[in-house]
C-alpha cells in the first residue's frame, strides 16, 4: 500500500515517516492490515536526515499539479500534515489560508477525482477554541477560534467531516495539544518557547519565555501524538461515525511546574529569562489548557503521564541518553 505524509520533513512528519518504517504496515481502506509498499514524504524542504526506504517529493505543494504527484491510484492513506504554523500564520493570512486550507481542499478533490477514498489524517489544534471557554473544555465544547491558523484548521475540519459523510475520503481529524519537547530550531508556532525553556537550558544555552509563569498548557509527547496519528489512521470507520473529529488526550502544567521538571532533569531554569511579548501571550493564553477528552479515551487513543514523563522522553529520544 502508498502511503503519503505531507509535511513529512517537519518535526512530528519525520518522526511519524520513521515509525512508520519500523512499523512496516497500516489498515487498508477496506480496514485489512496491508503493507506500507511505498511511503511518500511530501514537502517544501527537504528532510534534515534523509531515512532511506522514503520516497522523497521535495516541492510547494501549492504549485501547479504537485498535488497531483503526490495522491495517485495506488494511494491508500493520507497523513496531512503540511501547514503554516500559528505565528506564521497569524502574520500572512494569505499564506495561511492557501496551506492550511486551500491545499487541505485540494488534497480532497484530487481524492475525489480519482475515486481513491484513502483514509485522511488530519492534524488540527487546541486553536480552534478561543472564545468563550468555559474552565474545561469537553467533547461538546464549540469551536470559536481567536486566530487565523485557528480559523483555518476549523475550516479543514468541517470540510473532512463532510468529505468523510459524502465518500470521497475517509477522514480522520485529531485535535493535538501543543507537542513538546520539539527538537532543534524554534519553528514560527505560537507555542516554540514551550519547547525552547526545556530544550534550550537542557543544551546549556540560554532562552526567553514571553508568557508568565503561571500560565497553563494544554501539552503531549511527540512520542505520543505520533503513537495517536496512526491509531487514528487504523480505527474503523464505524468508530468514528459521522463525527470525524476527536480532541487528543494531554496534561495541563504550569509553565513554573515545567522548570521544576527542567531542574529535575539536571537543567538549570536560571538559563530562562521572563520577558513577556503581547503578541505571543494573547494567542496561547486563548487556547485552552484543561481538557475532558472522553471520546479520545473511549476511542483508546494513548497518553502521557506527567511533565518528567514528557522531558525524559525528549532525553531518551533526541539527546541519546
Ligand atoms: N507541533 C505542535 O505543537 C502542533 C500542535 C498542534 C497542531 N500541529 C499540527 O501538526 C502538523 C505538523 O506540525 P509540526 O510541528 O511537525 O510542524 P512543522 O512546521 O515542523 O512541519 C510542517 C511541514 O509542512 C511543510 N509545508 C508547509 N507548507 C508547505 C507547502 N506549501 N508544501 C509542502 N510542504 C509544506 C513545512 O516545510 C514543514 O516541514 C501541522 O499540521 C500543525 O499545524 C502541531
Amino acid at each position: 500500500m502508498r502511503v503519503v505524509i505531507t509535511g513529512g520533513a517537519g518535526f512530528l512528519g519525520s518522526r511519524l515517516a520513521q515509525v512508520l518504517l519500523e512499523r512496516k504496515y497500516l489498515c487498508d481502506p477496506a480496514g485489512n492490515r496491508r503493507e506500507i509498499t511505498e511511503l511518500v514524504v511530501a514537502d517544501v524542504q527537504a528532510p534534515a536526515e534523509p531515512l532511506p526506504g522514503v520516497r522523497y517529493i521535495v516541492g510547494d505543494l501549492l504549485e501547479p499539479d504537485s498535488v497531483a504527484k503526490v495522491l495517485d491510484a495506488n494511494t491508500g492513506s493520507l497523513f496531512h500534515l503540511a501547514a503554516v504554523v500559528s505565528a506564521e500564520a497569524e502574520a500572512n493570512f494569505e499564506l495561511g489560508m492557501r496551506v492550511n486550507f486551500d491545499l487541505t481542499r485540494a488534497l480532497i478533490d484530487r481524492a475525489r477525482k480519482i475515486g481513491i477514498r484513502p483514509r485522511f489524517v488530519f492534524t488540527s489544534s487546541l486553536a480552534v477554541f478561543g472564545a468563550d471557554l468555559p474552565g474545561v473544555i469537553t467533547d461538546r465544547t464549540a469551536a470559536i477560534p481567536l486566530s487565523s491558523y485557528g480559523t483555518q484548521k476549523a475550516m479543514a475540519e468541517l470540510l473532512i467531516n463532510d468529505a468523510s459523510r459524502k465518500g470521497f475520503i475517509d477522514g480522520r481529524v485529531v485535535r493535538l495539544p501543543t507537542v513538546a519537547v520539539r527538537p532543534g530550531k524554534p519553528n514560527r508556532a505560537a507555542s516554540a518557547f514551550v519547547s525552547g525553556i526545556l530544550r534550550e537550558p537542557l543544551a546549556g544555552r540560554e532562552t526567553v519565555c514571553p508568557v508568565p509563569p503561571e500560565t497553563e498548557l494544554w501539552i503531549a509527547s511527540p512520542r505520543t501524538v505520533v503513537a495517536s496519528l496512526i491509531h487514528a489512521h487504523d480505527l474503523a470507520p464505524e468508530r468514528w461515525g459521522h463525527h470525524r473529529i476527536v480532541n487528543l488526550p494531554g496534561i495541563t502544567v504550569r509553565v513554573s511546574e515545567m522548570l521544576e521538571a527542567l531542574k529535575r532533569a539536571g537543567g538549570d531554569p536560571s538559563l530562562v529569562r521572563f520577558e513577556r511579548d503581547p503578541v505571543i501571550e494573547r494567542i496561547v493564553c486563548s487556547w485552552p489548557a484543561r481538557m475532558q477528552t472522553t471520546r479520545a479515551t473511549e476511542l483508546g487513543f494513548p497518553s502521557d503521564t506527567n511533565i518528567d514523563q514528557i522531558v525524559r522522553a525528549y532525553v531518551e529520544d533526541y539527546l541519546g541518553k
